[in-house]
């Protein structure tokens, strides 16, 4: 089941100041992932391109090195605010429902060459009008690029949590047909990295619910989920398959 917004809301304010320390612990990592985008949004100098959901500007960053405008679109104000400062950076506070009820217009509505969706297409309230949206945004030739977790997830969580995941999983290939059917060309992939995390520091940003899915879990659940993790990997190091899923769409050369 979807967490309430003001659930999700929260959760980003009160992480905003911590995101990096966990998600960008390995900067090889972020490079890879970086690399994974960039080889299907495949920015060219000149190009317009916006992230939704962009957070930090973790991956933001990279496609500003590419591009000529990154709209960096966020309904929370703290994750905006970790925006590094940029020229080329035009930060909107908006969330994909402000996008799709056209509460907020972005600027290059329509004429946007590229749009990142990292992480983020699982708060939507509807993933097909979110889809749908995002599809809108695009010029012809535009590509989109949505990365999300499959349904099987080798990410060392305590057992309740893996389930929680499972039955919020939105399926790419649903994803994908919503897209087919805006009139999108559409490959689905998947691609993992292998990641290396100290575990005594894995535990730490657990104990501190760093994903969006632990902060359903109150204090004894996750309590318990800490032990379970802990005995589960005894080794002072917890090596683990990233894996993610790459819905890459792109909109007709001329519609
Ligand atoms: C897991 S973070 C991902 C951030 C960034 N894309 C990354 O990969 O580093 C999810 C981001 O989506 C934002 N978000 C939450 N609900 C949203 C919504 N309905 N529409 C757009 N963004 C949303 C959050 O504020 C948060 O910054």
């Amino acid at each position: 089941m979807p967490q309430h917004p003001d659930d999700v809301a929260a959760h980003y304010e009160r992480l905003a100041d911590d995101f990096e320390e966990s998600w960008a612990h390995s900067p090889a990592f972020v490079s890879w992932m970086n690399r994974c985008i960039h080889a299907r949004l495949r920015l060219r100098p000149g190009d317009r391109a916006a992230d939704i959901g962009c957070g930090s500007g973790l991956y933001a960053r990279s496609m500003a090195e590419h591009a000529l405008t990154v709209v960096c679109v966020d309904p929370s104000a703290k994750m905006l605010a970790k925006l590094p400062t940029m020229t080329s950076f035009v930060p909107v506070r908006a969330s994909i429902e402000d996008l799709a009820t056209g509460a907020v217009r972005l600027p290059h509505t329509g004429q946007l060459d590229a749009v990142l969706a990292k992480d983020v297409i699982h708060h939507a309230r509807d993933v097909p009008t979110a889809l749908r949206t995002l599809a809108a945004l695009l010029a012809p030739g535009g590509r989109l690029v949505v990365v999300t977790w499959p349904l099987r997830i080798d990410y060392p969580l305590f057992d309740k949590a893996v389930k929680r995941h499972e039955q919020a999983y939105i399926d790419p290939a649903d994803m994908a047909r919503v897209l087919t059917d805006c009139g999108l060309t559409v490959e689905v992939t998947c691609q993992t990295y292998r990641l290396s995390i100290a575990k005594e520091k894995w535990l730490a940003w657990v104990a501190n619910r760093f994903m969006s899915l632990l902060s359903s879990f109150d204090d004894d659940e996750l309590g318990e989920g800490l032990r379970e993790i802990d005995t589960r990997y005894p080794g002072p190091v917890i090596e683990f398959e990233g894996r993610f899923v790459f819905t890459h769409a792109q909109a007709p050369a001329h519609s």
